[in-house]
């Protein structure tokens, strides 16, 4: 079976090439990944840990989709790209600096201690977006950074709703101020994040509530000051829950 892989090597910018390999029928696009690095090129660099989608280090695009590696069967002629949106580093690794960046700009934590009693009912209701595994599948996936790379984007967008609905969390108000800027307004509401999420998470769907949560806290789209804001006295078919919607749902 052939398999195509885009190789690159920062070192050496002049080497960007699609290479073409041949592997065992039946694999995993890891465990085909593993036997070129075994058996044919010892240089070729990917990420790889769990060998189970929990991990989330295998996230890579096939024929222009990401994908995890390890749960993802190969078919003859597969593209195997890295993820976008990141600086690749050699062939399949890129650099995941950013990860750690926007998780802290979203404030996507834990301030302060509630009182309040929890039970389970109230876990399940952060359950979802608590199965998260940082793959970035999500982050490659968002046509916002082309044009803004400093958008929160939807894993640390989607972290701050965990926080929000957290029963225990005393200090809501600091994650919903942090999000404001590069943040829920800037998303189009593509949905091209929830569908490639590995672990069913529906980050357009947070950011939906986000933006409800946030216009419930006072806020309110800023690109829409210049047209004078969003007026409550005139119905003028805004929803400011979810803003402009080209899915129409
Ligand atoms: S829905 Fe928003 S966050 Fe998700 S990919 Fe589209 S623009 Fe990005
Ligand atoms: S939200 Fe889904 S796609 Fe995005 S990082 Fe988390 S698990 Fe991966
Ligand atoms: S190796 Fe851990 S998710 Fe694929």
């Amino acid at each position: 079976m052939k398999i195509n892989i885009k190789r690159f090597s920062s070192e050496n910018p002049n080497s960007n090439s699609i290479e073409q390999f041949d592997v065992k029928h039946n694999n995993t696009i890891l465990e085909s990944l593993q036997e070129i690095k075994n058996r044919q090129d010892h240089t070729l660099s990917f990420r790889c840990g769990c060998k189970t989608g929990v991990c989330g280090s295998c996230a890579i695009r096939v024929n222009g989709v990401e994908k995890l590696a390890c749960k993802t069967h190969l078919n003859e002629g597969d593209l195997i790209e890295p993820i976008k949106n990141s600086e690749v580093i050699k062939d399949l690794v890129v650099d995941l600096s950013h990860e750690e960046k926007f998780l802290k700009n979203t404030q996507a934590f834990l301030h302060k201690n509630s009182e309040e009693i929890i039970n389970s009912n109230d876990e399940k209701q952060i359950d979802r977006q608590s199965n998260c595994i940082l793959c970035q599948n999500c982050f490659s996936s968002c046509p916002v950074y082309e044009v803004n790379k400093e958008f929160l984007g939807p894993y640390a967008l989607t972290r701050a709703l965990r926080y929000v609905d957290d029963k225990k969390e005393a200090d809501k108000g600091s994650i919903i101020a942090s999000i404001q800027d590069n943040g829920v307004w800037d998303c189009t509401l593509c949905g091209n994040c929830t569908l490639v999420c590995p672990q069913f998470i529906d980050p357009k769907t947070d950011i939906m509530n986000l933006r409800m949560k946030s216009v419930q806290n006072g806020y309110e789209d800023k690109s829409l000051q210049a047209f004078g804001g969003f007026d409550n006295s005139f119905d003028t078919g805004f929803d400011p829950s979810g803003g402009f919607n080209p899915n129409g749902f």
